[in-house]
């Protein structure tokens, strides 16, 4: 069997991809389920269905390690602080150290401690709008989405307000450190302020080790399976995933919602009428627009068929979960907006192991930023600028996104 190839017509870095990828994706979807993409040395997984049979495949795993490419791994000893944390990161252990981490971190998850966080985010959403106060227009990207979702995080971990800007420095660190296009100097730039936020951590943990409250680290702190409990490194590790995954996707998803709904005026009605409908109009934004220019990473840890093709032990597999929102065989009209959708096959968070464990975190949050947004500026309407960061490694980023307020 012939092995498809598509680099001829695949560039998620250009500007074409970048402004609507809504076409290549479809052409994947329809034409390539299984290919070789020779830029990323990885072979292409689309289709809804495709992609679900490679998250539940458990020879296909998350552990950077197994890579074929994959440097070779330094003593710990040798390590640097971040090097450390990403050792440590859930998305890059082993199976078994992976299940054990995330048995462990899932009770700070809890709805109840979910449920605490809502109203701080109520309180962090409405002083950043009090900021911002009542001007003509403003940049929705880089003065909400940009900043909202890094407190979030900061506020589920407990970090006091005066300290926000060393874990926003810790943020960048973690989410940019990871570019593996950096060089040394770049890397070296961008991970400067991680060790600042790592003794932060440091010193939060050992507060609440000494006066555990039933917030989110006293949650770690306690956790406990078959005697086996959280280090601090491990506690912060998780931090550092928490960031890394969740800052960014939401930064993303926090100006992809507002685009939408603002170009898409009668669905925006709809909502008005109905604000039960807002979890839908999440949804169908991560689906209509998802804003990853790469997939989900697994490597073979054994050789493996995959619809006829031979994947060899070590090499890299990418899942390109925005395929499958634009799967017609799951999705009726995939070019439309609606927010009336039915999301059950859903795999916008992911499915299986390593499903996304912010999932509920980041939907409230949105929904509390999306409510406070329309009471303040009720006729909002898209402006004339959106400037996206065609350099940005893995996403769509809109730098700039410019709203009208209409108040007078
Ligand atoms: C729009 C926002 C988000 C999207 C689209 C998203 C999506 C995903 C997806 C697709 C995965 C699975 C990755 C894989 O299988 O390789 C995942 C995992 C994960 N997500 Fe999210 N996520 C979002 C927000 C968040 C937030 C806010 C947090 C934390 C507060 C978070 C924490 C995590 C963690 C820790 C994992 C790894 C779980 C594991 O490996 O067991 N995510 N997310």
């Amino acid at each position: 069997m012939s092995i498809q190839t598509v680099d001829h017509f695949f560039n998620p870095s250009s500007k074409e991809f970048i402004h609507d990828p809504v076409p290549t994706l479809e052409k994947l979807c329809a034409e390539y389920p299984v290919s070789r993409f020779d830029a990323w040395q990885a072979w292409l997984i689309t289709g809804h269905a495709n992609i679900i049979k490679c998250l539940l495949d458990t020879r296909l795993s998350t552990d950077f390690n197994l890579w074929e490419y994959a440097p070779p791994k330094k003593p710990l000893e040798e390590m640097d602080a971040f090097e450390k944390l990403m050792n440590n990161n859930l998305f890059f252990l082993d199976r078994k150290n992976h299940l054990r981490l995330r048995k462990l971190a899932l009770p700070a998850f809890s709805p109840r401690i979910m449920e605490q966080m809502k109203e701080r985010f109520s309180v962090l959403v409405k002083e950043r709008f009090d900021e911002i106060g009542s001007p003509n227009s403003f940049n929705f990207a880089a003065e909400i989405a940009e900043i909202v979702p890094t407190q979030a995080i900061a506020s589920l971990v407990g970090i006091p307000r005066d300290k926000f800007p060393i874990f926003d420095s810790l943020a960048y660190g973690v989410v940019r450190g990871i570019n593996p296009m950096l060089t040394p100097e770049e890397r070296k730039e961008a991970i400067k302020g991680v060790p600042e936020g790592l003794a932060l951590l440091n010193e939060l943990i050992d507060e609440r080790r000494a006066n555990p409250g039933d917030d989110f680290l006293s949650t770690l702190i306690l956790a406990e399976d078959q005697g086996s409990k959280l280090s601090n490194l491990e506690m912060c590790a998780l931090v550092g995933a928490v960031l890394g995954a969740g800052s960014d996707t939401a930064v993303d998803l926090h100006s992809y919602l507002i685009k939408n709904l603002l170009q898409h005026p009668d669905q925006f009605e709809l909502l008005k009428a109905d604000p039960g409908l807002v979890q839908g109009a999440i949804s169908e934004t991560l689906r209509y627009e998802s804003s990853g220019k790469t997939g989900l990473a697994r490597y073979a840890s054994e050789d493996l068929e995959i619809n006829g093709n031979h994947v060899k032990k070590g090499q890299m597999v990418q899942l390109i979960t925005s395929t499958a929102g634009m799967d017609s065989s799951i999705y009726n009209d995939p070019r439309k907006f609606d927010i009336q959708r039915d999301h059950d096959k859903s795999i916008s968070f992911g499915q299986g192991p390593h499903y996304c464990i912010g999932v509920t975190l980041v939907r409230s949050q949105t929904e509390v930023m999306l409510k406070e947004l329309f009471k303040r500026f009720p006729d909002l309407t898209l402006g004339s600028e959106i400037v996206y960061d065609y350099n940005h490694h893995n996403a769509r980023r809109m730098d700039v996104m410019t709203v009208n307020t209409n108040l007078d």
